[in-house]
């Protein structure tokens, strides 16, 4: 027999094998446990209250007939599902523990390898995460973008154009019957959301990690093409149990290099910061937030989609996708990163080609000269906050205003709209608690709505500043992720109303402007702390007890690193 990972199970005549081997026979010949086969996994995110990944079960089919083209055997394994949309108070206070429980499932199953099925947001990066930390084979199997909607006449982008429509609605420029007329236009189809929002771009740096079949990533989810693709990445599975290549010689220090550039270049979600930490930090791979605006700090913005631009991912695909963005940043690109066929990223560009200019731009003439994401240090943000240039409007990243704060969401929401609330469209508004321990779980709420006053006015952006997360597909001058968060003993704990902030984008400053020993001796808000989680159980509790900051990924801190395949014991 020989040596693969379920033999451990199904091998040998002893009563335990007979026990693996036995409640498995349905449907299965005998033949399957004979350890010729490889036995794989596909890990699979379809849940219809995740409508992103509701078509999931269609592409997994695909993938089992690939495998077992392949002479494997493939095995549907229903794990964790998040639908960003969905589940409330925001779907990242469980991406830790969607990849806790795929981690312990991948590792307890009698699997030699896995297909990971994602595409809503969280839903890759927690699938990634667990397949580090395990390091068994594994081969990404993104579910693709959701076609383009038209209201009006005009393309929706889904997230961008909610936004947008529902600020309308509160200046007063459409009805709200129209606005809910939109909503079946903007979600047009099976798929994720189809803007440059977390789930595309987490489908998109899965491919430039090298963790799924080169040419995949961006395939829109009702395109015939998915489904192909989905069956040639079964087969390939096979291939990878047979050459042993983990997610550990795919993912390297390299490849996270290749992610941050193609990040900038495509003008990715912010979100992918957390992300792709949080998934370094698993596989051991030295990678701080620093590096994106070091390594980010050169590449131009080059895909013109929404929230950024203009179009959407239907439009990405026919201008001739990933590959050609890549190929235009190729010099960029560090060549010594592999994908999951064994092949440097590299190799796979050099038939890229651009069918649309409009969509992607030339090297020499892109839609911004710097597009990666800025760090900001400051007496505001210790351990850095991030901005995205490429979504906020260039005159207000150097920006001097007076700070209007709110203690909570809710505080935001009782009082945004009081048309006595001092405000100018100079303000800097601030909102705290919403970092990970403090709402809990960091939700996407960064992007406040702006002053109904100001908006009747004609103001559209503003600075603010939050310890949140942004939905990828919102846009605005938006300082985010600030670290520490104020619940965990940050300085934006401290921050009154009326004080003078300063944003600096050229120094990647963050400040409040106070003489140092006033800011030293002031006490944080006592009213901003009431507002804070107090979980005393169950997932809530150990979440905020054992949660890391937003700038090295969020993830909870015994998760770091991996405890690879290996189980130790019997299970009778
Ligand atoms: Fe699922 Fe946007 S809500 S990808
Ligand atoms: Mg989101």
């Amino acid at each position: 027999m020989a040596d693969r990972r379920s033999a451990q199970w199904y091998g040998g005549d002893d009563r335990n094998s007979y026990i693996h081997r036995a409640w498995m026979r349905r449907g299965f010949p005998a033949d399957a446990f004979d350890g010729e086969r490889p036995h794989i996994a596909i890990a699979n995110t379809a849940s219809d209250l995740t409508p992103c990944n509701a078509h999931l079960n269609e592409v997994g089919r695909s993938v089992a007939d690939g495998i077992h083209r392949a002479g494997g055997i493939a095995l549907n394994l229903p794990v964790v599902s998040l639908g960003e949309t969905q589940v409330k108070p925001t779907a990242m206070l469980w991406r830790n523990m969607a990849a806790m429980a795929m981690e312990e499932m991948f590792r307890a199953n009698p699997i030699d390898g896995v297909v990971l099925l994602g595409g809503c947001d969280k839903t890759i990066p927690a699938l990634l995460m667990a397949a580090a930390s395990v390091d068994l084979p594994a081969v990404v199997m993104p579910g693709g973008p959701m076609l383009t909607g038209t209201f009006r006449g005009t393309p929706l982008g889904c997230g961008t154009d909610v936004w947008k429509l529902s600020e309308e609605v509160r200046a007063g420029t459409l009805s709200s019957a129209e606005f809910q007329r939109s909503e079946s236009s903007m979600i047009r189809s099976r798929g994720h959301c189809n803007t440059m929002g977390t789930a595309s771009t987490m489908g998109l740096l899965a491919e430039v990690l090298g963790m799924t079949l080169p040419g995949v990533a961006g395939t829109p989810a009702p395109d015939s093409r998915l489904l192909e693709a989905a069956h040639a990445t079964g087969v390939l599975a096979v291939d990878l149990v047979d050459q042993e290549r983990r997610p550990s010689a795919v993912m390297t220090r390299a490849s996270f290099h290749n992610a941050i550039v193609a990040l900038a270049a495509l003008g990715g979600s912010t979100n992918a910061v957390v992300h792709l930490l949080a998934i370094a930090g698993r596989l051991g791979v030295e990678l701080t937030q620093d590096d994106f605006d070091r390594i980010g700090a050169g590449v131009p913005l080059l895909v013109d989609l929404q929230p950024a631009g203009r179009f959407l991912m239907d439009d990405l695909y026919r201008a001739g996708g990933l590959h050609a963005v890549l190929a235009e940043v190729q010099d960029l690109l560090d060549p010594s990163a592999i994908t999951v066929i064994g092949e440097p990223l590299v190799s796979a560009l050099g038939v890229a080609q651009v069918y649309d200019r409009e969509v992607i731009r030339p090297r020499q003439d892109p839609l911004q000269m710097e597009a990666g994401i800025a760090v900001l240090y400051g007496n505001l943000a210790p351990d850095g906050a991030l901005v995205k240039p490429a979504a906020a409007t260039p005159a207000l990243l150097q920006h001097r205003g007076p700070a209007v704060v709110f203690d909570s969401v809710e505080d935001l929401h009782a009082r945004l709209d009081d048309p006595s609330l001092e405000v100018t469209a100079d303000s800097v508004l601030i909102l705290r608690g919403c970092g990970p321990k403090g709402y809990p779980g960091m939700p996407e709420v960064s992007n406040m709505p702006l002053p109904a006053k100001l908006l009747a006015e004609g103001v559209r952006d503003m600075v603010r500043i939050c310890d949140g997360r942004m939905s990828g597909t919102a846009y605005g001058t938006v300082v985010l992720h600030v670290a520490p968060e104020a619940a965990a003993g940050g300085p934006l704990a401290k921050v009154r109303t009326g004080d003078t902030i300063v944003l600096d984008l050229e120094n990647r400053r963050l400040d409040v402007d106070i003489p140092a020993d006033e800011w030293a001796a002031r006490e944080p808000s006592a009213e901003a702390a009431k507002a804070y989680a107090t979980p005393t159980r169950g997932w809530e509790k150990l979440y905020v007890d054992t949660v890391n900051q937003a700038n090295t990924g969020a993830d909870l801190d015994f998760l770091l690193g991996s405890s690879g395949d290996k189980v130790a014991r019997e299970s009778h």
